[in-house]
């Protein structure tokens, strides 16, 4: 393995720094503590630039390569909350807070993105500008989003963008990418149809809301097998219907709840319009009105062909052609680091956590023999990227 010495030499004290973090879990944009200390060595290793704040809790540094004349600059991001889950390891550095732990390994990737600022701070050794992106809330808070919409890409003038996760199930030592739709988009949608309500016994004299439900649920399956191409993927799934009380009243409304998975642009839009017509036309055909509440969760996690070879070439230089699956296959999962895909060119790579729990299980633990994998990929991906 093609191990950075610097970095095998740094394992131990990225391995102290994830610890630390790991016995002090932080959910969402609250990652105070965290992001301070984050902030704090980064000033220590005598990063250029070191701006706290940025999507509220995100901190963002500037490393200066030793030249500086290829006008490039990279953006490496990590993220740093925690879960809401009761940690049930062994570990000694087991969570210090109660129904909180780091069950996704984001303890584990801003220690490997830390040390990566370190060594990059300290050798410098290549031509362009590396940008260190360290956000809050990547479990359902849209922080990558926050840190987005404050203008992160545009003021640090960032051109690519390149995350990582670890996976459990990939050996410790490999990794895993795939061009494209990578993650799934995760919305979801709420569905109320109004009629007139009344006597069960008179439907003639009510326009009956749970007839019209039950068509526009019938109706919506005809989305993924008759709109969608059949050789993409799509879900629709209603989840939650609610109307009435009783045996004997027609209710005057019906609300329908339910999660929409999709892994094109282009699907997803397709299916949102299509719910949307069918629910509204159907419950007219039936004398009743409906308003279809879309909203857009996490969006597809979608690889760039050109920096997605990169990323293989540069794992590839780090643990050997035979340890990167550059194929593997999409997750049903959603990520926010989307948000960044959908600016800027980049890629999102898997790294081998080893046979551990998987990952939001309470006996999920980051694997801290991945260090060395992980940090020579960052370092090795900007050296690459920008040779001097
Ligand atoms: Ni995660």
């Amino acid at each position: 393995m093609a191990i950075i010495n610097r970095i095998a030499d740094l394992h131990d004290e990225i391995t102290g720094w994830r610890r630390d973090f790991h016995e002090n879990p932080e959910l969402l944009y609250d990652v105070h503590r965290t992001a301070g200390i984050v902030e704090k060595k980064l000033k220590e290793f005598g990063c250029d630039e070191v701006v706290p704040g940025i999507g509220q809790t995100g901190v963002v540094a500037v490393i200066k390569g030793r030249k500086n004349g290829s006008g490039k600059v990279i953006g490496l991001r990590a993220d740093m909350d925690a879960l809401p889950i009761e940690e049930a390891t062994n570990a000694p550095y087991k969570s210090k807070i109660p129904g909180k732990m780091h069950a996704c390994g984001h303890d584990g990737h801003t220690a490997m993105l830390l040390g990566a600022a370190k060594y990059l701070a300290e050798t410098r050794n290549f031509d362009g500008t590396a940008i260190i992106i360290f956000q809050p809330a990547e479990e359902g808070g849209g922080g990558g989003d926050a840190m987005v919409k404050d203008g992160l890409m545009e003021r640090w003038g960032i051109q690519e963008v390149y995350g990582m996760h670890n996976m459990p199930g990939i050996p410790v030592g490999h990794f895993a990418v795939r061009k494209g739709p990578s993650m799934a988009a995760a919305d979801r949608f709420i569905i109320d149809i109004e009629g007139k309500g009344g006597h069960g016994a008179m439907p003639h004299l009510c326009v009956d809301p749970v007839q019209a439900g039950f068509a526009i649920g019938l109706a919506m399956q005809t989305v993924v097998s008759r709109n969608v191409d059949p050789i993409e993927s799509a879900v629709i799934s209603i989840t939650s219907v609610k109307a009435g009380e009783a045996f004997n009243v027609i209710p005057q409304t019906l609300r329908m709840l339910g999660t929409v998975r999709t892994f094109k642009p282009e699907v997803q839009d397709l299916v949102e319009a299509r719910m949307k017509e069918l629910a509204e036309n159907v419950a007219k055909g039936m004398g009743c009105t409906a308003k279809v509440d879309y909203q857009r969760g996490y969006p597809v996690t979608f690889n760039h062909a050109d920096q997605t070879d990169f990323a293989v070439k540069v794992a590839k230089a780090v643990v050997g052609d035979d340890k990167v699956d550059a194929e593997t296959p999409p997750l049903m999962g959603a990520e926010d680091f989307s948000y960044m895909l959908n600016q800027r060119p980049g890629c999102y790579i898997f790294v081998g956590n080893g046979d551990t729990a998987a990952c939001h299980h309470p006996a999920y633990d980051f694997d801290d023999s991945a260090i060395p994998a992980g940090t020579s990929y960052w370092a090795k991906l900007v050296e690459t990227a920008m040779p001097t």
